[in-house]
């Protein structure tokens, strides 16, 4: 058995991921749980450099080959620097995104086979696995709504239409309905404490078992 637990947080932009991340994280560390806070794709100097890369708006000519070979570079580079030795040390690592971004943006998003995504981010994970994923479930329309209310500048992949947005969303729910007992799809449109306290339910479920407070 790991000696620390990994848990990721999905969804479509606005879906409010971040948001609850950061609810569990200030409930865990309030508990005294050795905690990992980190984010994909990114949580290394190198990762982040990638990242910078992959959501400039400036590189709109970037080929959905090279956009998925990105995503998997800052993975591999964080799973080993980060995230592994994090877990191994019985830290509860919560990461921003991981693999189902990857097959909901650029297998639903893009039309890459999924099957040679799992093949390829097993690469790139040498393995690893989360032991729990959330997906906050929103709509398009609320997506949209809450992104203009935040009024942020677009992103690369921010600048894609209604349908990418829609396929992922899917997605999202398929890879739910494929792995019900590791991913959570949660309701991303109730009211952000009920959600966070489904969050939190859930989390001190899977670290009843594996951990105790420090
Ligand atoms: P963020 O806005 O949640 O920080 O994520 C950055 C963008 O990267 C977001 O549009 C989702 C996208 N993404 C992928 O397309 N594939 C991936 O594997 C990951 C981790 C993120």
């Amino acid at each position: 058995m790991r000696k620390g637990v990994f848990i990721t947080f999905e969804g479509i932009d606005g879906c409010g991921k971040s948001t609850q991340l950061e609810l569990a994280a200030k409930k865990l560390g309030e508990q005294s749980f050795p905690l990992l806070v980190t984010r994909e794709p990114g949580g290394t100097a190198i990762a982040e450099k990638i990242r910078e890369i992959l959501i400039s708006p400036q590189n709109s000519e970037m080929v959905n080959e090279c956009e998925l070979l990105m995503y998997l570079a800052a993975r591999a580079q964080h799973v080993r620097e980060k995230i592994i030795p994090a877990i191994e040390q019985g830290f509860v690592v919560l990461c921003d995104r991981f693999q189902e971004a990857t097959f909901a943006y650029q297998g639903f998003g893009r039309n890459i086979p999924l099957d040679f995504l799992e093949k390829i981010n097993s690469f790139a994970t040498g393995g690893l696995s989360p032991d729990l994923t959330f997906v906050f479930d929103i709509s398009v329309d609320l997506s949209n709504e809450r992104m203009q209310k935040m009024n942020k500048a677009k992103d690369r992949l921010e600048l894609n239409g209604r349908t990418f947005y829609q396929k992922i969303a899917e997605g999202y729910r398929f890879l739910a309905k494929k792995e019900p007992q590791r991913i959570l799809l949660l309701d991303g449109s109730e009211p952000l404490e009920r959600i966070s306290e489904q969050v939190y339910c859930k989390i001190k479920d899977i670290l009843k078992n594996h951990l105790s407070p420090a």
